[in-house]
């Protein structure tokens, strides 16, 4: 990846059949710059960073300054990577206006790249106004963590065939609106392979299958970051590195209880 140029959204929208795409989420620098270095396509900082990094229990609570924070921080760890915002919940869904001045704060405050945003067909209007005034957007469909209070749970969507041929609806509208990629979260492979195959842009699966054009994991999950209880059985934990920082903590404790810390070698003369 070295002298690579900047993936823009019309390159990553370019990739649709040509190469699998690579989405990793971060909501500070230092995992930013590694997802950025590992290669990864786009970083999004994804909404989850209230639950992963905040601590609420759900994406609702987090608002537009919080995000604009994290998108900031994320923003100087990439070089390469296309540099997504998840707009939080009520920031765009009031009106095209409230969303095109809140997706305008992204870009020139946090130095997005693109937003992203949920819902289906209810948001063509939306994300015409986005891309109109030069705002790339990327879709989410299928489960839809700003609507949990309406699905009444983190469910796997379109298991029945009415709630499939919806999820293609909203691709083609979402996609004739002007969406460089669409995001599918937790639905069924077989729907995640009808969807990416009728979808003339890339669609970035979590919980979706391995027929999508790409894959996309929180951050926090594959690192093992998440408690195992509450990580998602679509997501692979590449590491456990919420154990591992519990144990050098553990040892740096009963380094300092002991007195053998600092030694020699972590002192000056
Ligand atoms: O908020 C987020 O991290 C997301 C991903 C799950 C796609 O929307």
């Amino acid at each position: 990846m070295k002298n690579h140029p900047k993936w823009t959204a019309e390159r990553i929208r370019a990739l649709k059949g040509q190469a699998r795409i690579v989405a990793l989420t971060a909501g500070d620098f230092a995992t930013a710059r590694a997802a950025d270095e590992a290669g990864a396509h786009i970083v999004l900082v994804g909404d989850s960073l209230a639950m992963t990094m905040l601590g609420y229990s759900s994406t609702l609570p987090v608002t537009v300054e919080q995000m604009l924070h994290h998108t900031a921080a994320a923003a100087r760890g990439v070089s390469r990577a296309l540099l997504v915002a998840d707009m939080p919940f009520l920031s765009y869904q009031v009106s095209a206006e409230q969303a095109l001045a809140n997706a305008g704060r992204f870009v020139k405050e946090a130095a997005a790249d693109a937003v992203k945003i949920e819902g289906g067909a209810l948001r063509v209007p939306t994300v015409r106004t986005l891309v109109q005034n030069g705002i790339p957007v990327l879709g989410h469909i299928g489960l839809t963590p700003q609507s949990i209070r309406a699905l009444g749970g983190y469910k796997v969507q379109g298991r029945r065939d009415e709630e499939a041929q919806r999820l293609l609806e909203d691709v083609r509208a979402l996609e004739e609106a002007g969406v460089f990629a669409l995001v599918i979260e937790c639905v069924p492979r077989e729907v995640g392979a009808a969807l990416t195959a009728a979808a003339h842009v890339p669609t970035i699966g979590i919980g979706a299958g391995p027929a999508c054009d790409g894959q996309i994991l929180v951050s926090h999950d594959l690192l093992g970051l998440t408690p195992p209880s509450a990580t998602p059985r679509f997501a692979k934990r590449y590491a456990e590195l919420g154990e591992q920082m519990a144990a050098a903590f553990a040892r740096f404790k009963a380094d300092v209880e002991a007195g053998t810390f600092p030694d020699a070698d972590h002192s000056y003369d």
